[in-house]
């Protein structure tokens, strides 16, 4: 019996797997992955001069955004109707090899989550007011997990609204912060432009003073507003049990999973890392809340109050 080794993809199905790489979230914006093509394995690497050496000195978001980048990446060859294998890499810029393998038709869930990746934008203003029913909230928390990576709902909001507070008084008056941030944000004005960076009718004055991001007009609401405010929202913190470039890209993957799966349902939502990267704030943030692991990013979701506007690409 032979058994023929499986076929490389077509130019067009390349297209199709780089077209849901690109509409993967990621740290500001800036789309740091690339993708080689060798037969049919795929690597994913970290595109170079991406770094935000204020916003992400230790380059860990970056590699979040790889993590989120590949669960598009699988979706799709999925969704294309192949078997995959994931393999991350230990060093140098190829952070991790997808191997296509033969046919298999998707799962009804593989092509429900790849549906939701174009539907998929951060939302980051107030929800419409209303928790989310328990059984919907377990089904978005169990998707994000994996080997290692745990899915946490705070409790201790009253602690969490503090650091929030802490953390933004202290990043709207980082000058070199938010230079940094300046130059991520001013360039580019969503709809259907074609860039990086996060346009300004994308962000948000309200909500958790961090659900957008910290500028220097930020307002920091009293000590009673800002302790109301975790409690209006749903809340997931991806923790992971070490803190290694795996974990990094896990962590990432299992946050797409989750969004995209909060999407399924008709939520929305945003990501908040730019506290964690204070000094001290992560182990803060998992001493006081008792979290079962490092703290790699927090997840706000709920029902849409109103549009979001999409955020630009660069072009394939
Ligand atoms: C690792 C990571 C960290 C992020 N951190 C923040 C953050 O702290 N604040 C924020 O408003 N958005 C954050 N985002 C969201 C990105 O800014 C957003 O994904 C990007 O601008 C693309 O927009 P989109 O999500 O609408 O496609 C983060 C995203 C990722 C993947």
């Amino acid at each position: 019996m032979t058994t023929a080794t499986p076929a490389a993809l077509t130019t067009e199905q390349l297209g199709f797997l780089a077209r849901a790489v690109s509409r993967a979230p990621s740290v500001h914006n800036s789309q740091p992955w690339q993708l080689r093509v060798r037969g049919t394995e795929v690597d994913l690497a970290v595109r170079p001069r991406t770094a935000l050496r204020r916003h992400d000195p230790f380059g860990r978001d970056r590699l979040l955004s790889c993590g989120a980048a590949l669960t598009d990446l699988e979706l799709a060859v999925r969704a294309l109707g192949r078997d995959c294998h994931v393999e991350y890499r230990d060093g140098g810029d190829v952070v991790a090899t997808v191997t296509i393998g033969r046919p298999r038709p998707a799962s009804a869930r593989d092509f429900a989550l790849y549906h939701a990746i174009p539907r998929r934008r951060s939302h980051r203003r107030a929800f419409f007011p209303g928790r989310v029913p328990g059984g919907v909230r377990a089904a978005v928390t169990v998707a994000g997990e994996a080997t290692g990576v745990h899915l946490v709902e705070p409790g201790r909001l009253d602690k969490l609204a503090e650091l929030f507070g802490f953390a933004t008084r202290v990043l709207r008056d980082d000058r070199g912060y938010q230079r940094e941030l300046e130059l991520w944000t001013a360039h580019t004005h969503g709809g259907n432009a074609v860039g990086d960076g996060i346009p300004e009718d994308a962000l948000s004055p309200e909500a958790l003073p961090v659900a957008g991001l910290v500028r220097t007009a930020t307002p920091v609401p009293d000590d009673v507003v800002l302790a109301g405010r975790p409690a209006a929202e749903n809340l997931l913190i991806v923790c992971t049990d070490t803190d290694t470039r795996a974990d990094h890209l896990a962590a990432g993957a299992a946050l797409q999973r989750v969004w995209l799966t909060a999407t399924v349902k008709a939520l929305v939502g945003s990501v908040i890392t730019q506290p964690l990267h204070l000094t001290g704030f992560r182990a803060r943030l998992a001493s006081e809340l008792a979290l079962p692991g490092v703290p790699q990013a927090i997840f706000r979701y709920g029902h849409p109050a109103g549009p979001a506007a999409p955020s630009p690409r660069l072009p394939l």
